[in-house]
């Protein structure tokens, strides 16, 4: 098969990364996890003490961070200047700055360079907010995956308890209508459908079903 792309945009808890992790492995390329990143940069602003609230001191700071992402079997490894983060991303607290520092334009313009060498060098299944529409507005093939407040409530809840961590479920809607907002409401890159992504609406539908669906649109793409 010639190098191609993919590209999954959607909301908060609408399943981009299982989606787009199963694809990855039946197709045999790479998964790219953009939200990692700028969990790393929210990370990194917490661990160092940086107001991540504070655009200029967040921009002081973006060029002394090294990301690097790779595959492990299944699990997708995340480094912060050589140190495996990727269970230390996985909080509310990291999501919340990650949301924020992701509103500015110096770190997206960094974040968004090193996607597209990425993209360039193999072929990729890559998820975020922005991937259509700015990252790879070429994509072979763009999904626009989409699931109601209560159903990616519930889908977090559940990740949460598997993880033997508490939490309600009206704090979690809170956040991700919280977070709806922050990323449709955004100057820069907001979440919004490319033209050209085919919609899928998640909330009825098993993991199975989705990723089935995606294969066929591929192979017509
Ligand atoms: O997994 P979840 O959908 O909760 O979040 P994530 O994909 O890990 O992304 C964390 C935050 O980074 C989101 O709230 C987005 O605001 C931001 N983000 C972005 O702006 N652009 C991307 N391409 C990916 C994530």
């Amino acid at each position: 098969m010639n190098k191609f792309s993919i590209a999954i945009d959607g909301p908060a808890g609408a399943g981009k990364s299982t989606i787009a992790k199963r694809l990855a492995k039946k197709l045999g390329c790479t998964y790219i996890d953009t939200g990692a990143m700028y969990r790393a940069v929210g990370l990194y602003c917490i661990w160092q003490h940086v107001d991540y609230r504070d655009e200029a001191k967040v921009e002081e700071v973006i060029f002394s961070l090294k990301i690097d992402l790779d595959t492990e079997g299944e699990r997708q490894i995340i480094y912060l200047n050589g140190r495996d983060i990727s269970q230390a991303i996985r909080t509310d607290e990291v999501a919340a700055a990650a949301s924020k520092v992701a509103t500015y334009k110096e770190v997206r313009e960094v974040l968004v360079k090193a996607q597209r060498q990425m993209q360039s060098e193999k072929s990729v299944v890559m998820d975020g907010r922005d991937i259509g529409t700015v990252v790879m507005p070429d994509a072979t093939l763009k999904i626009f995956l989409t699931a109601s407040v209560d159903e990616r409530a519930k889908r977090r809840f559940e990740e949460y308890c598997k993880r033997g961590l508490t939490v309600s479920m009206v704090e979690l809607t809170k956040d991700i209508m919280d977070r709806d907002y922050q990323d449709t409401h955004r100057e820069i890159s907001p979440l919004k459908k490319a033209i050209d992504a085919i919609e899928v609406d998640t909330t009825a539908l098993s993991i199975d079903e989705i990723v089935d669906k995606i294969m066929i649109l591929m192979e017509k793409a």
